[in-house]
This record gives structure tokens, C-alpha cells and sequence, in this order.
């Protein structure tokens, strides 16, 4: 799997691609990130990308030009355009499993007071992470890649996908490890049953109660 990240600042991600489990998918040649400056492809002579809005208003807005140059390089009939907005559609597990099928993602990060409207054209999806305004697209590309690659076959064991949380829609049950008893903690009998029937039946239980539990406090929040 190819991922491409349009950014105007690729020195965000530095971190994110040089560590633990997405540094070793990349090393794996299990996925290809790329980090694109999008300012590479203004026609403006002093790299701008950006303008003032017509009809007035605070802030500049992207244009759509440097980002329409850049797709057009990188686009193929294999690739999938992502606009990172917080007026797009809410990123969810089941997204990530779809984004995984992809072959080549494209994730457009915005920057300043938005984007040209007529940029939406260009994109096959629009994706928010959330209820929230950031400064940026690069945290939610970070996010998304992450959630995508870890599902990449070989990435991580299989044994951890198989039952994680938001599969059939309940959050992951509990775990503990040692030790058995942290200053009055105690680990549920159960665990250290061995009954691995019972420990089954608890960890589904689990499973339901913590979504309930998150459910309500969702509601209040
Ligand atoms: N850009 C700024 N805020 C965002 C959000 N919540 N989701 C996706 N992209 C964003």
C-alpha cells in the first residue's frame, strides 16, 4: 500500500514515521509514505499557496491551484483523494478498514482559515476526526495513517486484530499483568481461574459492559 501526504509541513511527521510499529511497516516495505510539500508545486514565485478570501473575512485561504498541481502528479486511476476537514464525514474503525483496501491513499492536510471550496471537486471523501477545530490536517493524517497501517497484513500479529475494540461494535474487553495485586488492585479471580470457558464468558460481559458504560458517559458529555 502507497500513502501520500499532502502537507505544507512535512517536518510534522518526522516522528511519527521514525518510531516503533509504523517505522518497522515502513522498513518491511509493508506500506510507502510519502510526505509531499504542496508548496512545490505553486507557480508563484515566492512559494505562496495561499490568499485572501473573496468577499472579505479574517484569515487566508488556501488555493486550490499548488493542490490541483500536486494531485495531478501523483493521481492515478488507483488512488483514493482524502480531504482532512472538520466538516467532513467522522473517521471511524469501520473507515480504516475501508482505507486499508485501498492501494494508494491520498490524505490533503489544510492549513490557516480552510481551503478553497472548489478543492472538495478534486477529493473522493471529505474526513473529520472529530468535533473539533486543530490548527492543522497533519494530526489527523498522522491519525488516520496509523490506523490504516496497523491493519496492513504482517504489520502487527494477527492475533491482536482479531478481537479488538469496535469489531461487532463493543469496545476490547480488560487485560492485566503482573502484578496480581498493586496496592490493594486486585486482579480479577477469574483471570487466574485457568478456566478458560468462564474467562471467555467474563471478558464478553466485559466487553458489553464498557460500551454501555462509555455509551452513557458519551450521552452526558
Ligand atoms: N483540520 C482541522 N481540524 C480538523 C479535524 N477535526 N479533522 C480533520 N481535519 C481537521
Amino acid at each position: 500500500m502507497r500513502i501520500d501526504i499532502l502537507t505544507l509541513f512535512p517536518e510534522m511527521f518526522n516522528g511519527f514515521l521514525s518510531e516503533s510499529i509504523i517505522k518497522r511497516a515502513i522498513e518491511n516495505k509493508k506500506v510507502n509514505v510519502n510526505i509531499i510539500n504542496f508548496r512545490d508545486y505553486t507557480l508563484d514565485p515566492h512559494g505562496k499557496v495561499d490568499d485572501t478570501p473573496f468577499g472579505g473575512g479574517a484569515g487566508m485561504v488556501l488555493q486550490i491551484e499548488p493542490i490541483y498541481n500536486a494531485l495531478m502528479d501523483i493521481k492515478t486511476d488507483d488512488s483514493y483523494v482524502v480531504l482532512l476537514t472538520p466538516s467532513g464525514v467522522t473517521f471511524s474503525q469501520n473507515k480504516a478498514k475501508s482505507f486499508v483496501k485501498k492501494n494508494h491513499l491520498i490524505l490533503i492536510c489544510g492549513h490557516y482559515e480552510g481551503f478553497d471550496y472548489r478543492i472538495k471537486e478534486l477529493v473522493d471523501e471529505e474526513v473529520s476526526i472529530g468535533n473539533f477545530v486543530l490548527t492543522g490536517g497533519e494530526l489527523p493524517a498522522m491519525m488516520i495513517s496509523d490506523a490504516v497501517i496497523r491493519l496492513i497484513d504482517g504489520v502487527i500479529s494477527s492475533e491482536s486484530l482479531d478481537s479488538e475494540s469496535f469489531d461487532d461494535d463493543l469496545l476490547d474487553y480488560p487485560v492485566y499483568t503482573k502484578p496480581r495485586d498493586f496496592l490493594g488492585m486486585k486482579v480479577p479471580d477469574v483471570l487466574l481461574s485457568g478456566d478458560h470457558l468462564k474467562i471467555e464468558e467474563y471478558r464478553n460481559s466485559e466487553r458489553k459492559r464498557i460500551t454501555k458504560e462509555k455509551e452513557i458517559k458519551e450521552k452526558q458529555n
